[in-house]
Parts: C-alpha cells; structure tokens; sequence
C-alpha cells in the first residue's frame, strides 16, 4: 500500500480504527480482531489506532497481545484526556500535565510496547490551557516515550496554540461523505501548519458501508441502536440511508462497495489525509484496503461531493449533543 506522510510520520495511506473491536458496535470477538489487526499488517496497513477509553483499557490490551513479535511493522496510535472508571462510567476531560504522564505510562502498559508512536489527545480541555498539555506530551518525546504527537476534535485556535507550543503531527477528527464540518477551516489550518489528519468514522460509523438497512440492525449491545444515535435514528436514519443508496449506485457501475467508494472518495480530498475505517472482521478489512486501488472519475466524484454540500453535515447530531459518547457498553459490564 502506499503512504503518506503526516508531518514527519510515514504513514499507509488507510489505517485501521481498532475500538468497535472492544466496545460500542456489538459483541466481541478477540481472536477474529486480532486476525483483522494481522492481515492489515500483512497488507500494508501500518497505523493502528487506539485510545485507552476503548473498553476502558482492554482495546489497548488487545492492540498490544495483537503486536507481539510484530511492533516493528506497526504505527501505534492511541490516546488519553476522556476520563473513565473501571466501570466505564465517564468522568470528564483531565488534559493537566500530571495526567498526561500517568495516562502516557498506563497506555505504554497495556500496549506492551516502549514507545507510543503517535500519542493524541482525545479532547481538547476546556480547563487546560493547551500549552500545558501539549508541553507535557512534547517532554514525553523528549524522554523516548513518544514519537509524534497529535490532537483529536480540536479547532483552529487550538492547533495554532499547540503548534506554537511543539511540532503536531496530526490531527484527528471525523470526515466521510456524511460529515464534512473539517471543511470550514479545520483542514486548511492543518495545511497551512503542516498537519497531517486522521479521518475518523470514515464509513459514517458504518451506515455508508450499505450493511445497516435499519435501525434494529444494531442490536441492543450497540450505541448506535435504542435512538442513542441521533444521525441513525428515526427520520435521520431514513434520510442518510437515500443517501447511502445513493453511493451504492456509484459503486455497482465499478464493480465496487460503498465502502470503498466513500473511502477513496475520502482520499482525494487532500494528501496528507489518512482515513481510518474501523472493523473487528478480515473479510472487511480486505475489501476497505482495496478502496486504495479505486480511482473514482470527476464524474463519479462530482455526484458524490453533492450529496452533502461542502462543509455540510447530514441530519442529526453527532454524539447527542455532547462531545463524546457516554453510554457505557454492556461488554464492559460484563
Ligand atoms: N477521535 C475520536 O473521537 C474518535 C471517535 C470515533 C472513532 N474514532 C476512531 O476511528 C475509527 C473508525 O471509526 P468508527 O469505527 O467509529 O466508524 P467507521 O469506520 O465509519 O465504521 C465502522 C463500522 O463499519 C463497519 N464496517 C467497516 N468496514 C465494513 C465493510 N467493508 N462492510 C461492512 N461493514 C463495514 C464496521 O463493522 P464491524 O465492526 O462489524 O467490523 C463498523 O460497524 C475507530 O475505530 C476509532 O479508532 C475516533
């Protein structure tokens, strides 16, 4: 596969999103994510992402028994600053210096490895000035526990802090034919600061895989079912499923998924852009990774930029109204 490079970090140019592998699409299956996170290595895909909040620990864990004997082929990413208890009961964002320290060592723990190589900060801290927080994770790579440094979810004056603080390698942030908010300034302050960006919930959180024709296909253990997810509930999910449908007809004229061609959708928009799919499953993994052969005609791209207008958002909210997910998964109750 080829790469792409995030500021100095050498990336393939899809990675691959670990957390529905532990917790908030569904049941587990350990063995089958850990042949996923093997294939992709076997195909090139190099970065792996992961935060410590994923099943509260256990998605790093898994990432980490995933590496052994294989660290050497794998960019690891993950992340700190959402705060859970063991429970999985969400307490907050900690973005203080002493944190980031304690969160680092944890990670560098449950991943079983010496080094992080991309460290992100989940959510921006409203009571952090972010110079502290991104001055701790810059003394992070100082003392070798660290490569590169990254944000998540922050806005432009928080990348023009942070990177006058220290280098910020990516940042990361949903984007996909449903989500197109970084266009309002996000992605042209990362060009203008050489940041690269990491494309989360690239397949619309799955609806833009064709998979999911309604809403009791997420089953009960899933925080995209039970209307906890507004942009895949009720009338919302009617409206984005025309959509999907819409992306489907683009794929069946290429012999293609919609999968692939929202993802190599994604990857014409700027190329330092590295999307992220998230699956738990090889045969998924397979077909995602072939996106990067897909080359969509200006055609094919101009039908798909009008399905939802640049900068633009399909209805429905993406976590409820709040930052970040709070619904714990009964996996982790378990
Ligand atoms: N920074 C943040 O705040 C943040 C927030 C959310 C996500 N992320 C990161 O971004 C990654 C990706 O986002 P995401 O997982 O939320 O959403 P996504 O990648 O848009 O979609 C994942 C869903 O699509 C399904 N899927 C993937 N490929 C498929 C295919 N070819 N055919 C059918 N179904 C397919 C997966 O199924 P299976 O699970 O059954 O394989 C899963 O249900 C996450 O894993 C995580 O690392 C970061």
């Amino acid at each position: 596969m080829k790469t792409r490079m995030l500021d100095g970090l050498e990336s393939s140019e899809l990675g691959l999103g670990c957390m529905g592998m532990s917790e908030f699409y569904g049941e587990r299956d350990d063995e089958e994510s850990i042949r996923t996170i093997h294939r992709a290595l076997e195909l090139g895909v190099t970065l792996l992402d992961t935060a410590d909040i994923y099943g509260v620990g256990r998605n790093e864990e898994l990432v980490g028994r995933a590496l052994q004997g294989r660290r050497e082929q794998a960019i690891v990413a993950t992340k700190f600053g959402n705060v859970r208890d063991e429970d999985g009961t969400f307490r907050g964002i900690d973005g203080s210096p002493e944190y980031v320290r304690r969160a680092c060592e944890a990670s560098l723990r449950r991943l079983g490895v010496d080094v992080i190589d991309l460290y992100q900060q989940h959510r921006v801290d409203p009571e952090t000035p972010i110079e502290e927080t991104v001055g701790a994770m810059y003394e992070l790579i100082e003392e070798g526990k660290v490569r590169f440094i990254g944000l998540s979810e922050a806005q432009p004056e928080d990348l023009r802090r942070a990177a006058a603080t220290a280098p910020i390698a990516t940042l990361q942030t949903e984007y996909s034919l449903f989500e197109r908010g970084v266009e309002n300034g996000i992605l042209d302050t990362c060009d203008e600061l050489g940041i690269g960006f990491l494309a989360y919930a690239p397949l619309g959180r799955g609806l833009l895989t064709g998979r999911f024709r309604s809403e009791s296909d997420f089953g009960d253990d899933d925080f995209r079912g039970g209307g906890r997810y507004p942009r895949l509930t009720g009338e919302n999910f009617e409206h984005n499923l025309r959509l999907v449908e819409e992306v489907e007809a683009v794929a069946e004229s290429r012999g293609a998924t919609a999968a692939q061609v929202a993802l190599a959708w994604l990857l014409t928009r700027r190329p330092w852009i590295v999307p992220i799919p998230g699956t738990k499953r090889v045969k998924y993994l397979e077909q995602n990774v072939a996106a990067a052969e897909l080359q969509l005609t200006a055609d094919e791209l101009a039908r798909l930029d009008a399905l939802v207008p640049a900068g633009g958002s399909v209805p429905g909210e993406r976590y409820g109204g709040g930052r970040v997910p709070t619904w714990v998964s009964p996996p982790l109750t378990a």
